[in-house]
């Protein structure tokens, strides 16, 4: 296996995706009956990407955007206050593991100045939030008089305000609008309501310029809110459950990346709402896995190896690097027996094969292998 150069550090951007998981007991109308009601019951709200933005067009993704300095504003003490502040902003102690692999330069950071007032764990928060409300309508907010500690059930997005256009296009403009809308409904950003789920970097290719830094959220809600795609960077959305997606993924109604198709699988997992977020909850102190994935090009596709994988190498030149092989993806699967990968046949057509036991108490997709027939 051979690795190609590729000189110069990416300029990482830090981003937060929410992944919306709502409850869902609607009666199937618009299900046409040869499809069966989907087992899981609850849907994620996946957004579709414009077809002129720069990253991923027209993609289906979960919300999310990257993180400004207003997210991690000293203006916010006020408004957390009095019950919410520094250290931990009430969301308990940080867990003690941390993966040291890959450690990243921050270079190119212009917001390292004294605006960095907020621990990186609530601006994140805080960012997930802003753009679940600019791309999507969606107000992840709670009354700043509700008791202080976690909400005992799961959450419920508040009721879009009057004047959501003119508000969103405003926060749009200038982010720092965002806090001026939450102070104006003396609400704060609902970061309690926010799970840490994954994080993921996006890994070297050779058409990718920009690269991020992401951490996925997961917030569980009681009922589906309201979407109102804001027709600029999101031009329409869909609540799928996780086979759903899938589903239409396979189908090419809708594309999804490598990270997107895995964390679709993973939700895959729970059977219920109340098993999603039972586990969400137990598991919110736990530690996170931030994965940068590395691309093996074979003869005739694409592997995304992740770590835990036999094939995988902590070896930080795969910032910048693909792997590369003559072999076909067939040959380098029958040689392996140690997988955490994502197999890339086609646009279309990804299988995940996972033998490695998941870490921090999370859950790792179940194999996921289409059957050639989709071929
Ligand atoms: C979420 O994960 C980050 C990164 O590992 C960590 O710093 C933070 O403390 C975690 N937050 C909670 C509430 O567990």
């Amino acid at each position: 296996m051979s690795s190609s150069l590729r000189p110069g550090p990416s300029r990482w951007r830090r981003a937060a995706s929410i992944v919306l998981a709502a409850a869902w007991t609607r009666p199937e109308t618009a299900t046409p009956p040869s499809r069966p009601p989907p087992a899981e019951g609850f849907r994620l709200l996946l957004l579709q990407r414009s077809p002129h933005q720069g990253f991923m067009p027209g993609a289906h993704v979960f919300p999310g955007g990257v993180l400004d300095a207003a997210d991690r504003s000293a203006d916010w003490l006020g408004l957390f206050a009095p019950h919410h502040g520094p250290p931990d902003f009430g969301l308990g102690p940080a867990p003690f593991s941390q993966a040291a692999f890959p450690s990243l330069p921050h270079t190119g950071d212009s917001n390292a100045d004294n605006t960095r007032a907020l621990p990186e764990d609530v601006a994140f928060r805080i960012c997930a939030v802003r753009e679940a409300f600019e791309e999507a309508g969606v107000l992840l907010l709670r009354p700043r008089s509700s008791p202080p500690g976690p909400a005992p059930g799961p959450g419920l997005a508040l009721e879009p305000p009057p004047g959501l256009a003119a508000w969103r296009a405003r926060v749009r403009r200038d982010p720092r609008h965002f806090l001026r809308l939450c102070a104006h409904l003396d609400c704060t950003p609902d970061i309690w309501a926010l799970h840490n789920w994954s994080a993921w970097l996006t890994p070297f290719s050779r058409s990718a310029t920009r690269r991020f830094d992401t951490a996925f959220f997961l917030c569980c809600l009681r009922e589906p809110p309201p979407v109102y795609p804001d027709l600029a960077e999101v031009v329409g959305y869909q609540w799928s459950s996780p086979s759903e997606a899938t589903e239409s993924f396979l189908s090419k109604e809708i594309w999804l990346a490598p990270p997107q198709f895995y964390e679709v699988r993973r939700l895959a997992n729970f059977a219920s709402f109340s098993d999603l977020h039972k586990f969400c909850l137990g598991r919110a102190l736990e530690g996170l896995e931030r994965w940068l994935p590395i691309i093996l090009v074979t003869a005739d596709g694409m592997v995304h190896l992740l770590p835990g994988d036999e094939l995988y190498l902590e070896d930080s030149d795969f910032l910048e690097n693909l792997m590369s092989t003559e072999k076909k993806t067939e040959e380098i699967m029958k040689e392996g027996k140690q997988f955490h990968r994502i197999v890339i046949h086609n646009r279309h057509l990804y299988d995940i094969h996972v033998t490695v036991q998941s870490k921090h108490k999370h859950v790792y997709p179940k194999n996921s292998v289409v059957s050639k027939s989709h071929l």
